[in-house]
């Protein structure tokens, strides 16, 4: 039976791998904003088998509360085997050209706040030396495109963080996966204009992540075929890309 800490246990593509995991019996410390849709999403996993489904509020924006957070997951779940870490924005990249306390609030949500949150994380995987981190950045952090080069400055800064995170931990038996989802169907991209063909639904997104860790996989594009996307997209040059209405 696994111990599962998941950050951002809202999220669709979160919830929906808990979902999965539920049905393996793992037992759960949920943690997220919204205490009534974190209730929700506890008690859906209970009647789908979970033994433990125990909830924290917290904005990861609340640096204090990150240790508090721990402290109550290690007295409730125990060690966990698995962490789940998911939390985001979309920014509107407008609003952040406009005004740079936008731009840094956001860039502190979808990087800062995550890295501070992934630093005790890491000590504490470390020192029990065993678990698998499973950290969501995004194909966005491959390359600056200039709709909304903010997400993706902070998506690429998460995802250097976690490559030399994965390196560190691996020495003390501990495996980070980082997750480069492609487009997917969640509250996150409701009501933009999303090539249809590409956008993938949280369930086919969140059993790639399950797959990826449980196979101890390092990167996951998901679902494959951005793998292919952004080897292409990175590979385009400057000269080209700049004049680009990526
Ligand atoms: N959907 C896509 O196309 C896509 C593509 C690539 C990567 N991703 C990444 O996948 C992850 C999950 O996103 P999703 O698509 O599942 O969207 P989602 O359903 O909108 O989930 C986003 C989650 O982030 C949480 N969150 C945002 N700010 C927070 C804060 N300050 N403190 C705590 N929680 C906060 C939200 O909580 P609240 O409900 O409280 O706001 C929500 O649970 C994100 O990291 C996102 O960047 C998504």
């Amino acid at each position: 039976m696994k111990n599962i800490l998941i950050v951002g246990a809202t999220s669709a593509i979160a919830h929906a791998c808990a979902r999965q995991w539920a049905q393996q019996g793992a037992r759960f410390f949920l943690v997220a904003r919204n205490s009534e849709r974190l209730q929700q999403i506890a008690d859906d996993l209970a009647a789908r088998g979970a033994p433990l489904a125990a909830t924290f509020r917290l904005d990861i924006d609340d640096l204090a509360q990150h240790a508090t957070m721990l402290e109550r997951c290690a007295a409730e779940l125990g060690a966990p085997d698995i962490v789940l870490v998911a939390p985001g924005t979309l920014p509107d990249q407008a609003a952040c050209q406009a005004d740079a306390t936008v731009a840094v609030r956001e860039f502190a949500t979808n990087a800062v706040s995550v890295i501070a949150l992934l630093t005790p994380i890491a000590n504490l995987l470390e020192a029990q030396k065993q678990g698998v981190l499973a950290v969501i950045s995004s194909v966005a952090g491959d390359r600056g495109r200039p709709s909304n080069y903010l997400y993706g400055s902070a998506k690429a800064a998460l995802s250097a963080f976690c490559e030399g995170l994965r390196a560190r931990l691996f020495k003390a038996g501990v495996h980070l996966v980082t997750i480069k989802p492609g487009f997917v169907a969640t509250p996150m991209t409701a009501g933009l204009p999303l090539p249809g063909p590409l956008v993938a639904t949280a369930d086919k997104v969140a059993s790639d992540i399950v797959k990826a860790v449980e196979k101890r996989k390092d990167v996951l594009y998901t679902p494959w075929f951005w793998s292919l996307i952004m080897l292409i997209i990175r590979s385009v040059p400057q000269f080209l890309f700049k004049r680009a209405s990526l």
